[in-house]
């Protein structure tokens, strides 16, 4: 990464941070999760028993492996997969290995706002896939967007999983999508994954573990604002609480403040008070079922032309193209 783009991510950290603390009630973005440790927290999270979000896109991805990547490139012309928060990148890797195993002509671009599991990803498919080509970039989704627009006119397949989509209300998720159609040629691709509704209790459980991993992850923000913009959190006074409303869909993760306190954030010139009691709201988890997908892929212009499920149908990968 650039120092451009370095600072570029550290402008939005402390503009993001300011206003979120500074709003009512306070909020602050899931996307600032994720730095080296937050990277680690995650990974432990996906080997929970609780998270079934990771095995049910393995299940799926070993099982329909054949069909969705004969689905990606059915005339074996050759193409870009543009993965966004691509994470570690575990789990595309079974799919990029049987690409690989079928002689496909591809070549990997994976997209995260984290230099960490960027590096990360990189250098560990170098080891266990050398003959993938791999271009990773490190932004944010919308500003990486508009960088590939310059892309070449090669077929593109646009990936995004472990439902990343979820961490976005309704009316930002249509502007992603839209965002994605603009950058899409008629023959290009997007596949995406949406968890399902199911019952309230296993959602919840998913998003609040017994070993406490996740409330270490929501925590982890503060952390970093501690460290990044010299405040002086008290992690202790600060618990993670985790909702879910089974009308709406939406999974809410938050950190609640135990006690009246006054956060001093120096780099910021800020002090945040907080009563005893009061919340930042951190995430959003949304669960979807096929009206909604569908709903919110047509007024993005997009349409579903394929979609796998795992054998509990918790979860769903569809496959979207464009309208024209
Ligand atoms: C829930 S994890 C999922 C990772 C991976 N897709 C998977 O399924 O295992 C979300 C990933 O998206 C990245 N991310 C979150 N918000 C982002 C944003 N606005 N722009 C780019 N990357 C983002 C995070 O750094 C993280 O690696």
């Amino acid at each position: 990464m650039n120092s451009k783009d370095q600072n570029v991510l550290v402008c939005t950290f402390s503009k993001e941070v300011h206003e979120g603390l500074t709003a009512f009630p306070k909020y602050l973005s899931s996307k600032f999760f994720y730095d080296e440790t937050g990277d680690k927290l995650f990974q432990q999270i996906m080997a929970l028993p609780e998270y079934y979000l990771t095995n049910a896109e393995y299940n799926i991805f070993r099982t329909h492996k054949t069909d969705i990547i004969h689905s990606f490139d059915s005339k074996r012309e050759g193409f870009n997969l543009v993965e966004l928060g691509a994470g570690d990148g575990k789990k595309t890797k079974v799919l990029l290995k049987e690409l690989l195993k079928k002689n496909y002509d591809v070549t990997y671009h994976p997209i995260d706002i984290s230099e960490n599991a960027i590096d990360g990803l990189v250098e560990n498919f170098d080891d266990e896939l050398p003959d993938l080509s791999v271009e990773g970039q490190i932004g944010e989704y919308f500003e990486v967007l508009d960088r590939l627009q310059h892309m070449s006119d090669q077929k593109k397949v646009l990936m995004v999983l472990g439902s990343n989509i979820g961490n976005l209300q309704h009316p930002r998720a249509i502007k992603f999508l839209k965002k994605l159609n603009t950058v899409m040629h008629p023959d290009d691709l997007l596949f995406m994954g949406f968890d399902q509704k199911k019952h309230p209790q296993k959602v919840l459980d998913a998003y609040n573990d017994k070993m406490g991993v996740t409330a270490a992850f929501n925590k982890n923000i503060l952390t970093r604002i501690n460290r990044e913009l010299q405040a002086n959190f008290d992690l202790e006074a600060f618990i993670h609480w985790e909702v879910y409303d089974p009308e709406s869909g939406t999974a809410k993760s938050y950190l609640v403040s135990t006690k009246k306190t006054t956060v001093d954030i120096d780099s910021l010139s800020l002090q945040v008070h907080f009563e005893a009691w009061e919340s930042i709201h951190t995430e959003i988890s949304q669960k979807y079922d096929d009206d909604t997908v569908k709903w919110l892929a047509k007024d993005s212009g997009l349409e579903i032309i394929q979609s796998f499920t795992d054998t509990n149908s918790f979860y769903k990968n569809y496959l979207f193209k464009k309208i024209i």
